[in-house]
């Protein structure tokens, strides 16, 4: 998601159930606009079973029109700048930097299939005018603490781009400006506001303002949700309040919050790959509401996924939890599927 983003809802005939699906969810995003973040807490705790024929949905190539519109995709090898504002234990920073050394090709055999490499390919497909891909490197970089809150305890979108500046100009330890490949991931621990969090979106991506910052970087915010809105941006490992239907599993490592955070992530750093200055690859007539290539995908995680299904995940019969791509170190991580551009469907390896 850049910006404010929702969808724009295609005047065709309705000729099958999953046109007739995708027409309902983006008829409700338009009537609450920012809302599609998540497909269902908004539709109701019926909706599992109201949508529940619907499992073959995984995006329709017959009406998305997913456009390039001729700027920049990130073909240089990308470094991820990591921001911590306030406070994050080692463990829930330990999965955050696996899943991101997990995306480039490592050459570590002992990473299985389906794995988050795999997964990346999908938006290394993407290319820009010359016909360049988006880098397969993807690269953990330098990080910032920010534990004392340098902007307080509830942010805007604009005093976010303060935090980014802070971290760039700090005195000691400042993060390195790298307008090519650079991107700067202000993560916000549990306690931490942010305007629109939790009602309208669970993370955004944009770049940054010379005027604010010196310099026009592409940045993305993702929040922790476990505290302040689980049912809604920690889903599937949460549930909204009053919704009857089953959970997708267990967090693969053990953390409701940072593992939902991780398909935020994937979806932000994804759609910063391929539209970093918001004027390269998204769908809809209106650059102010561009629809990316995550958001196409939101809330499909596998095989028939759509509506309120997650699509077919694997769940580990030891510890119950619930993924759909291995990564580094062992580790397992869920993470929601992105739009091919070729077969036009969302895809996942
Ligand atoms: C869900 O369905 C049940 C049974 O059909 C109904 O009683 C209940 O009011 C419904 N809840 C919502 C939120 O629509
Ligand atoms: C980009 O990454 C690849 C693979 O890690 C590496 O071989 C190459 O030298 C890098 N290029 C630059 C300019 O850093
Ligand atoms: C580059 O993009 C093209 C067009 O989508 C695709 O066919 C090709 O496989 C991509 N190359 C790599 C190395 O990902």
């Amino acid at each position: 998601m850049a910006g404010a983003s929702a969808g724009v809802c295609p005047a065709l005939p309705v000729t099958s159930p999953s046109l007739l699906l995708l027409l309902i969810l983006c008829y409700l995003s338009m009537v609450t606009p920012a809302k599609a973040w998540r497909p269902w807490p908004h539709l109701g705790s019926n909706s599992s079973s109201s949508l529940g024929e619907s499992k073959k949905y995984e995006g329709s190539s017959e009406f998305v029109q997913l456009r390039y519109h001729m700027g920049p995709v990130l073909t240089a090898n990308i470094t991820v700048h990591p921001i911590w504002y306030g406070q994050w234990t080692p463990a829930q920073k330990r999965i955050i930097r696996a899943f991101l050394r997990s995306i480039s090709p490592v050459g570590d055999t002992t990473v299985r299939w389906p794995s988050v490499e795999g997964w990346w390919r999908t938006v290394a497909m993407y290319t820009d005018q010359t016909g360049d891909n988006v880098s397969r490197t993807v690269r953990l970089g330098a990080e910032k603490n920010d534990r004392h809150y340098s902007h307080g305890r509830s942010l805007t979108r604009l005093s976010i781009q303060h935090v980014i500046r802070s971290a760039v100009t700090a005195k000691t330890r400042p993060l390195p400006v790298n307008p090519r490949g650079g991107l700067y991931l202000l993560l916000t621990s549990a306690e931490v506001a942010v305007e629109f969090f939790c009602g309208q979106v669970c993370g955004f991506h944009y770049f940054t303002f010379p005027s604010i910052v010196g310099y026009t970087l592409p940045y993305a915010w993702v929040g922790n949700a476990e505290r302040q809105c689980p049912g809604v941006c920690s889903w599937p490992f949460a549930v909204p309040e009053g919704y009857g239907g089953p959970r997708a599993g267990a967090p693969p490592n053990g953390e409701v919050g940072v593992d939902a955070m991780v398909s935020v992530i994937a979806h932000e750093v994804a759609e910063l790959a391929s539209n970093p200055l918001v004027n390269a690859w998204y769908a809809g007539a209106d650059p102010c509401f561009p629809t990316e290539i995550a958001d196409l995908c939101e809330g499909i995680y596998g095989t028939g996924g759509g509506g309120s299904y997650t699509g077919q995940l694997t769940v580990d019969e030891r510890d119950g939890a619930a993924y759909n791509l291995n990564g580094v170190g062992g580790r397992r991580f869920l993470v929601q599927w992105v739009w091919h551009p070729e077969l036009n469907y969302c895809y996942g390896p």
